[in-house]
């Protein structure tokens, strides 16, 4: 099947999913720390998704063929986890670095975006992997524009990755999104300029380049002989791995951003265009960064390491 080029009305759609995509990364800002678990990342993040923003989380139950079916509302992919890291009971400890992975379906539109969160005080090497990495993405998406090739974008990553002493993850790579999760093309984080496909206005699929501080090598994750759970990929020789990820539209002229929203990071100075004019025509936040959120999306026992005090009721939000 050939790329599907998007007309102005499922732009739109892709433009909200987007922007919740991003939103819920900044919801869960404030809640990245030590104490908190993976899994009551993923129980806000849902809560949130489905009650405040009336979406879907995508990657709950989702299969793709020769997969179980994934049973959270997003990724969480710690140290050496490379990505598809399943939330689970462990607290987060100062120093881990972590990738938070957020899929939002809206109105049927996927929405699909990730950032890096550093949890307390990190080391100069992972913070420098995560900065790196970030800006590899950008080096990735300044490249989009008609008439661009597949291939400039991975080079662009991969040349960018590689000189900072990193290496690129070649098993997984960034898909064309829309209607589906993950659809054509596949967009890969390493390539030679001027080959693959042509881009044209109206194609949409995220760059999400997984760039290892060790050897570009992957594995399944079988810490201490458990069971695979058929989705954790870590770094073979355990060296750290980070990752981010945009939803990008290409433009009659350039990029758009779409999975952008008040609390995303502050594009690189290269990046001229950064999220042009989207940014400012974003409605005001549905939830300040930092705002506590409603008493009912905490339950009972609240989150581990964060004082009630945190968890008293909001402001009313405003949502689409
Ligand atoms: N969000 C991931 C991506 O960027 C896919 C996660 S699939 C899951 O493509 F099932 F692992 F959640
Ligand atoms: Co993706
Ligand atoms: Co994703």
């Amino acid at each position: 099947m050939a790329i599907s080029i998007k007309t102005a009305a499922d732009i739109e759609g892709m433009r909200l999913a987007g922007r919740l995509a991003s939103e819920v990364l900044d919801m869960l800002t404030p809640y990245v720390r030590p104490g908190v678990t993976t899994k009551d990342i993923d129980r806000l993040a849902h809560e949130y998704m489905t009650q405040v923003q009336r979406g879907i989380p995508a990657t709950l139950g989702y299969a793709p063929p020769g997969y179980p079916a994934y049973p959270a509302s997003l990724c969480t992919s710690l140290n050496d986890v490379v990505c598809h890291g399943i939330p689970d009971d462990r607290p987060l400890k100062n120093g881990d670095i972590v990738n938070i992975d957020v899929t939002v379906i809206k109105d049927g539109w996927h929405g699909d975006n990730s950032r890096m969160f550093v949890v307390g005080e990190a080391s100069i090497a992972a913070r420098r992997l995560c900065q790196v990495t970030f800006e590899a993405m950008w080096k990735g998406i300044v490249k989009v524009r008609p008439g661009a090739r597949l291939g400039d974008i991975g080079h662009a990553i991969q040349t960018f990755a590689e000189h900072a002493g990193y290496s690129v993850v070649r098993e997984f790579c960034g898909h064309g999104v829309g209607a589906r999760f993950h659809e054509e093309p596949q967009v890969l984080h390493y390539g030679r300029p001027g080959t693959l496909e042509t881009l044209q206005p109206g194609m949409i699929f995220t760059i999400e380049p997984m760039i290892n501080a060790g050897k570009r090598d992957i594995k399944e994750d079988r810490k201490g002989g458990r069971p695979y759970d058929g989705w954790t990929i870590v770094t073979r020789d355990r060296s750290l791995s980070a990752q981010w990820e945009h939803s990008v539209l290409v433009t009659e002229t350039g990029y758009e951003v779409l999975t952008v929203s008040h609390g995303s990071p502050e594009p690189p100075a290269f990046a001229t265009a950064g999220y042009g004019e989207r940014l400012g025509r974003l409605p005001a936040q549905t939830l300040p960064p930092g705002a506590p959120l409603p008493s009912g999306l905490l339950g009972t026992s609240g989150i581990a390491g964060l004082k009630d005090s945190s968890l008293a009721i909001g402001p009313a939000f405003a949502t689409t």
